[in-house]
């Protein structure tokens, strides 16, 4: 059955390709299902219809971040995350913890990983925080978050035209997926360009 309406959602948006912009009128929405997936009219019938339109206001967990101490000499690549250029940025709670492999990270440290795509755009911003006992048991505390407000136009049909995804929200499950299988949850940053390792 799904998969039934799903051609017809489809054939609608083919049909409202036609006209100059899709009509609502054409009956129903055509952004319904996920018409955007095939690309069927090579533009993008859903633009201005994704509540990500409407933007997704500023940075909470880790706003501020500038204004913290940068971990990094130089940005690196990241295969992690996407192979961006990355850069890492720790608040005072956590900075001493963080560079010492010994030491339990405590609650209130927050840790910003801000990223560039190649053409030096600004990419995903990362954030983990450690939590109080019982915020996620499951993920040993981590709040993850990852928040695009300017989304590329070649990931806008994938990703909508901003993106403001946290715990507990299961669009971060893959955040600790990967990070879980890491000593205290971190990956850490390359010997080759950790501020206190030169
Ligand atoms: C496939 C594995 C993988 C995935 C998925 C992943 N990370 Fe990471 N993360 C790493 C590794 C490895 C590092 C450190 C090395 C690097 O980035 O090159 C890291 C570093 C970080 C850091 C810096 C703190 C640290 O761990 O040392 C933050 C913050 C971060 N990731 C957040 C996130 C968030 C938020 C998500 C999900 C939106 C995510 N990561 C998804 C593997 C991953």
């Amino acid at each position: 059955m799904k998969k039934i309406l799903f051609s017809g959602v489809a054939a609608l948006a083919l049909a409202a390709c036609g006209g100059a912009s899709p009509s609502p009128a054409a009956g129903g929405d055509p952004c319904g299902g996920d018409p955007c997936g095939g690309d069927p009219c090579g533009g993008d019938p859903c633009a201005g219809a994704s509540a990500a339109d409407e933007g997704v206001g500023p940075l909470k967990v880790g706003a501020g971040y500038e204004s913290w101490t940068k971990l990094n000499t130089e940005k690196w690549k990241s295969k992690t995350h996407g192979g961006r250029m990355v850069e890492v940025y720790v608040n005072d709670v956590g900075l001493e913890a963080y560079k010492n492999d010994e030491t339990d990270i405590p609650v209130g440290s927050v840790i910003v990983k801000t990223s560039f795509e190649a053409d030096g755009a600004d990419g995903p911003v990362f954030v983990m925080e450690k939590r109080e006992d019982g915020f996620a048991p499951d993920t040993e505390n981590w709040y993850y978050a990852m928040y695009w407000p300017v989304v590329p136009p070649k990931w806008q049909k994938r990703l909508g035209n901003a993106v403001y995804w946290e715990s507990p929200s299961n669009k971060v499950d893959y955040c600790w997926k990967c990070h879980e299988n890491y000593d205290r949850e971190l990956g850490g940053i390359p010997a080759e360009v950790a501020t206190w390792q030169q």
